[in-house]
């Protein structure tokens, strides 16, 4: 860990106004007196509104789960990032793994998406990461390239210092199985590699790379302990205040 962590949690489809309402303000006691790190939660459409209301001058930011990327239109069923404005959203997360395999995704959407966020003022959180196959087929720097360079691309570097990445191995989301701080570093480092190639040294120094997959309270402090791993993207153990309490709190 080299700069100043982001902690953050993705709700996924789960939670109601009322229990959302019990998670964030039992953070907001917990963690009101964290100052050197920064923390967020993506939370579901439709408790986006309250959620923000509940976190107005606190210490936690709130992001939405996705986004289409054109303003407005004929465009049924989808959220845009001028919706997300109008109720004080200010992050988004993107090409989250179940986006690009359940829902199809590609690179391409995903890189409207980011350019999108940047022009509305969204602060984008880009997931990365490989299949288990894609990993014993020796392909994870191949697939984080395609991915990275896909989220990158025409981004100029005042746009592309201002993206969060989430490196997220798909085998390690949900099942229990971290990847060891060792092998996160490892990826990470590879994700500063081809930022190096596709920029330059400082903006490849100075990008926040999450880990994600399988955090808990109990590995976050290896995990976090490893110089390129700038932060963490926490499924299910965000949905309890003290066990996501506890990472935000990594030593
Ligand atoms: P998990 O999810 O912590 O439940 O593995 C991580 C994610 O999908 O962001």
């Amino acid at each position: 860990m080299a700069k100043r962590p982001l902690m953050s949690g993705n709700w996924k489809m789960y939670m109601n106004t009322q229990s959302a309402l019990e998670l964030v303000k039992a953070l907001k006691g917990n963690c009101a007196d964290v100052e050197d790190r920064d923390i967020l939660v993506f939370v579901p459409f439709t408790l986006l509104a309250p959620v923000v209301n509940e976190l107005k001058g606190s210490n936690i930011w709130v992001g939405a789960q996705n986004m289409y990327f054109e303003k407005e239109g004929a465009f049924t069923g989808e959220i845009s990032p001028a919706h997300l404005l109008d109720i004080g959203v200010e992050w988004v997360l993107l090409g989250h793994s179940e986006r690009r395999h359940v829902f199809g995704e590609t690179n391409d959407l995903i890189n409207k998406k980011i350019k999108s966020a940047l022009a509305s003022n969204l602060k984008p959180v880009l997931c990365v990461g490989e299949l288990l196959e894609e990993r014993e087929n020796g392909k994870i720097e191949e697939v984080l390239k395609t991915q990275t360079k896909g989220g990158f691309k025409d981004l100029t570097k005042d746009e592309a210092k201002k993206v969060v990445i989430a490196y997220e191995p798909v085998w390690a989301i949900g099942t229990g199985k971290t990847a060891s701080p060792e092998d996160a570093d490892e990826a990470h480092k590879i994700i500063r590699k081809i930022l190096e190639q596709m920029y330059d040294k400082e903006v490849a120094d100075n990008m926040r790379i999450l880990y994600g997959g399988s955090v808990k309270p109990d590995n976050v402090d290896g995990l976090m302990a490893k110089p390129n791993v700038d932060g963490s993207l926490v499924g299910g153990a965000s949905l309890k205040a003290d066990g996501f309490t506890r990472i935000v709190k990594f030593q």
